[in-house]
Formats: structure tokens, sequence, C-alpha cells
């Protein structure tokens, strides 16, 4: 099973030699093969203004291989959603202390739509609902692409718009904010079958969280036989 771990700016000097090789795959992957040439930049590495001792990284290796990532944002700092797609919120930006942005969410073509075991995409989104939910997040707000709702409902996210969507290179983009709570986080375990917590918190052990735990039926409350 692939690991997961959470990186950012107080960990980040343990995982330092895999950062060039993953802004090289954002590269391949969003300027190269999804044609997002306005991340386009001369040096073949992805990086934005967004990627700064706020973000929050998520790597997803196999046999110390990245095969997958996601970035989150706090969006009391400058997200995609405040300062590039400001006209897709008709509430205007989402600036809450419980609330991350997430972006950036890719796994290699070579190992999409796996169906021997889990897909690695769906513990992107088990292992970022660990995430929120042990730092005490509510919500993701995120900009995707409306192909993205239905891959939410069947996991069981459930996406809230926060705006009409736009038409950008073709494709219907908008802006919703996703549930983020324990109940999704263990339907979600269910679905990768995992009985708990999945994340590595490698260097992190200052970080105020809460311990989520142990969801195997052997750990239930016993059930009394009717008498
Ligand atoms: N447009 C429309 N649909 C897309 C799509 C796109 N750009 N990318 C994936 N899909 C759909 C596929 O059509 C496919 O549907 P199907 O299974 O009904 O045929 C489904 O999503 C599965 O995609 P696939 O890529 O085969 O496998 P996956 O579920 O393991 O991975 C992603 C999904 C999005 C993680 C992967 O495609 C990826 O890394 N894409 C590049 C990065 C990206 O575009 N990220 C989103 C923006 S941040």
């Amino acid at each position: 099973m692939p690991e997961i771990h959470v990186v950012q700016k107080h960990n980040r000097h343990l995982y330092e030699r895999y950062f060039d090789p993953y802004f090289q795959l954002r590269h391949d992957i969003y300027v190269k093969q999804r044609k997002w040439m306005a991340l386009d930049r001369p040096d073949g590495r992805e990086i934005d203004q967004f990627d700064t001792d706020h973000a929050v990284y998520l790597f997803c290796f196999d046999e110390g291989q990245l095969i997958g990532a996601m970035r989150a944002l706090p969006t009391l700092s400058p997200t995609l959603l405040s300062d590039i797609f400001p006209y897709l919120s008709m509430r205007g930006p989402i600036r809450r202390h419980d609330v991350y942005e997430l972006s950036r969410v890719f796994v290699i073509p070579e190992r999409r739509g796996e169906h021997a075991g889990p897909r690695v995409e769906t513990l992107l989104l088990t292992a970022i609902t660990e995430y929120g939910v042990s730092i005490g997040l509510t919500s993701f707000s995120i900009v995707l692409e409306s192909w993205w709702l239905p891959r939410f409902e069947r996991c069981g996210w459930k996406a809230h718009p926060l705006g009409l969507p736009r038409m950008m290179d073709d494709m219907a983009v908008l802006a919703v904010m996703v549930d983020c709570n324990e109940a999704t986080w263990r339907s979600l375990c269910r679905q990768i079958g995992r009985t708990g917590p999945i994340l590595t918190w490698q260097g992190l052990s200052g970080v105020n969280r809460q311990l989520l735990p142990d969801i195997s039926p052997l750990h239930s409350p016993t059930v009394q036989p009717a008498q």
C-alpha cells in the first residue's frame, strides 16, 4: 500500500530531495499534458506564487517513488480563489481558519485508473480528509473543473457551489466548498479498506492535532444480545 506523508515548512528539510522532482512532475502534468500554458516556466518546473511556507503538501510514495500529490493552502493566506479566480465566489473570498484550499492534485500517468486496489486518487482524498479532521478543519474550498463533481459524489464528498461555473478553455470551472468531517473520513476509510489513519507525520510531533481513532469493527463497542 502506498504511503502518504504530510510535508510542510516544519519538516520540509526531511523531504527536500523530492521537491525538485515534484515541481518537474507538475510541469510535465499541467503544462505538457494538460496544456495549462499560463503555468509554463523555462526551467521546466511548475511553481507558483502559492508554493510558500504556508503550503501543506501530501506526497504519496510507493517504494520510494513519488506517485501522486496534493497541495493545501490555509485560506487566511492568499489562495487561487482569493487572488486569481475571485469572480467564482458570489460570497467573496473565503478567509477562515477552519478552511483550507485544495489544488494541484495529481497521480502520475502510470498509476491512474488502478483497479487492483484503491485508486491513488481516492487514497489522496482520504488522506486530505484525515489531515483536515486532525487539525480541526470543517471544509475545503476548491476551484475545479466540473468533471470532478460526479467523482466527489461517488466517494461521498459533499460539494457546495460558491458561484456559477464559467467557461475557461472550453471547460466549465467553478468554486466549491466540500465538507470535512469524521463521518466522511470513516466512509472513505471503508472505501479504501483501511481501519484507521493512513497519514505519516514524520518530524511533525509539534503540530497540534487530534488523534483519529481505529475504526476496525473489532474496536466497536460490544453489542449485547437481546435477552
Ligand atoms: N477531463 C475530464 N475528465 C477527466 C480528466 C480531464 N482532464 N482527467 C480525468 N478525467 C476522468 C476520466 O475521463 C476518467 O473517467 P472514466 O473513468 O469514467 O473514464 C476518470 O476521470 C478517471 O481518470 P484517470 O486519469 O483514468 O484515473 P484516476 O482517477 O486514477 O486519476 C486524476 C484522476 C485527476 C488524479 C488524474 O487523471 C490526474 O492526475 N490528472 C492530471 C492532473 C489534473 O488534471 N488534476 C486536476 C486539476 S488540479
